[in-house]
């Protein structure tokens, strides 16, 4: 059903659906240096609107709402769920169409043109997430990298990992195989819901280090709750006791302005299509320097033995590389925006969603209303409404796409809310509407 907002013609979306094919159709059409001009005229208002609004960081209005149309959207979705894969930016889209043909037309300039152009954004996600680029990988995503660090990792029957309880499969898993392999112990920690503060969350896993501990190993961004877990805090006590540290950042990139020597993380692992409006299929990981050597490659092809830094993880063979190309435009295309104007807008966002979802009789949030331990992600659920009735509601209703997470039995049942910067107040409060009406209903 199609609701009384799109049909009422709003602007939210930019692109009907027959736009959004032609939109399709001309991206693998146009040249190369159309689309390449195409870029640089969504550079220019961007880099415009920057000026004009130079002393607020997150205005809602005008320079969102513009920044909104550089997105393709179908149809006037509401997308307030970015995990699994969010959307694309135009430009992005427009680099990996170009790339695309690059080796369509001429597969030669893959010698030259690709080896060159993987340092160039190795470079710059380098300097995107404060690493040098002698610390960077491009995997193929989250799961790829953690089971290259957990894999490499020689570790003998008895010693110990500490896991939260909310950990993702792509970050359990790998451990259970080790654990299966080779006789390691996995224990695992639990985490408030939210945590109480920094100190109860660190403390718990403090308590939980025996001789045996070798490495923690857990979410920056908890895909259950929202949380984003203290890891500097978690690393300097952990660091401490010798104990490594493994954060599984998949949400962040794009999301939080990271800062790996901040972290001060051994192990970090990201994937840019949810957030940060990469293709899918790449991937980050991050080594510390210092952690190279104690690592073994996964996959070995020429470059393993020899190359000396995070290189002699990403000897795959052949790739799709215009996913990698794209990347680096993605990275362009949020440095345009800026790292920190858009943590904090969407911090803002979902400051104002958790104040009204409070407000709300019955609602509980399941994240933390600290923005130094939250990010985009909110989780909440009511006390008389099932939260998959929530999620059909909102969207049969106004077209916003949000999702159920979480267990019955280890009650962390809820809703799921993203809001990413192509959301607006105006969609937060729709969202607020349909939850008070089903809450008034006790739907
Ligand atoms: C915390 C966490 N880890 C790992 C993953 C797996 O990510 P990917 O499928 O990109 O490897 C996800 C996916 O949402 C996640 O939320």
């Amino acid at each position: 059903m199609k609701n009384d907002y799109l049909s009422n013609g709003s602007p939210m979306n930019g692109l009907s659906r027959r736009d959004f094919v032609k939109y399709l159709v001309a991206g693998s059409a146009l040249s190369a240096s159309t689309l390449t001009r195409l870029n640089a005229s969504i550079y220019q208002s961007i880099t415009s609107l920057n000026k004009k609004y130079i002393r607020d960081e997150s205005p809602d209005g005008v320079y969102w709402d513009s920044i909104q149309q550089h997105f393709l959207f179908q149809d006037g979705v509401i997308m307030m769920n970015n995990g699994t894969v969010g959307p694309m930016p135009k430009p992005v889209f427009n680099t990996l169409m170009k790339t695309f043909k690059v080796q369509v037309t001429n597969p030669f300039d893959v010698y030259n043109y690709i080896p060159r152009k993987r340092e160039q954004v190795r470079r710059g996600l380098a300097e995107f997430i404060h690493a040098s680029p002698e610390e960077v990988v491009m995997t193929r995503n989250t799961t790829e990298g953690i089971n290259f660090m957990v894999n490499g990792l020689e570790m003998k029957g008895g010693d110990e990992v500490l896991l939260s309880t909310m950990e993702h499969p792509g970050g359990i898993h790998p451990w259970r195989l080790k654990e299966k392999r080779f006789g390691i112990k996995i224990v695992e920690v639990p985490i408030g819901l939210p945590p109480k503060s920094i100190d109860e969350f660190v403390g718990s896993f403090e308590k939980a280090i025996t001789q045996r501990t070798r490495i923690i190993s857990i979410s920056h961004t908890v895909f259950i709750s929202g949380l984003i877990s203290p890891i500097k805090e978690l690393c300097r006590m952990a660091h401490d006791k010798e104990v490594l540290v493994l954060a599984d950042g998949a949400h962040a990139i794009g999301m939080l302005n990271l800062n790996m020597k901040s972290l001060g993380v051994d192990f970090y692992m990201t994937s840019p299509y949810k957030w940060m409006g990469a293709p899918c299929g790449i991937g980050v990981l991050y080594i510390k320097k210092e952690m190279q050597d104690r690592i073994w490659p996964t996959i070995a092809s020429s470059g393993w033995d020899t190359h000396t830094d995070a290189r002699k993880f990403e000897t795959l063979g052949q790739r799709a590389d215009a996913l990698m190309v794209a990347l680096g435009e993605t990275v362009d295309f949020q440095n345009h925006i800026g790292r920190t104007r858009i943590e904090k807008r969407i911090k803002a966002l979902a400051g104002y969603l958790k104040q009204e979802l409070k407000a709300i009789p019955g609602v509980k949030l399941h994240t933390s209303e600290d923005p130094y331990i939250s990010g985009g992600l909110t989780v909440f659920s009511c006390k008389d409404v099932d939260p998959a009735r929530i999620v059909d509601y909102v969207r049969h209703k106004y077209n916003i796409v949000v999702r159920t997470i979480g267990s019955k039995k280890k009650g962390t049942y809820g809703v799921r809310v993203s809001t990413p910067i192509y959301v607006t107040y105006r969609h937060i409060d729709m969202l607020l509407e349909g939850i008070k009406t089903l809450v008034r209903h006790k739907a």
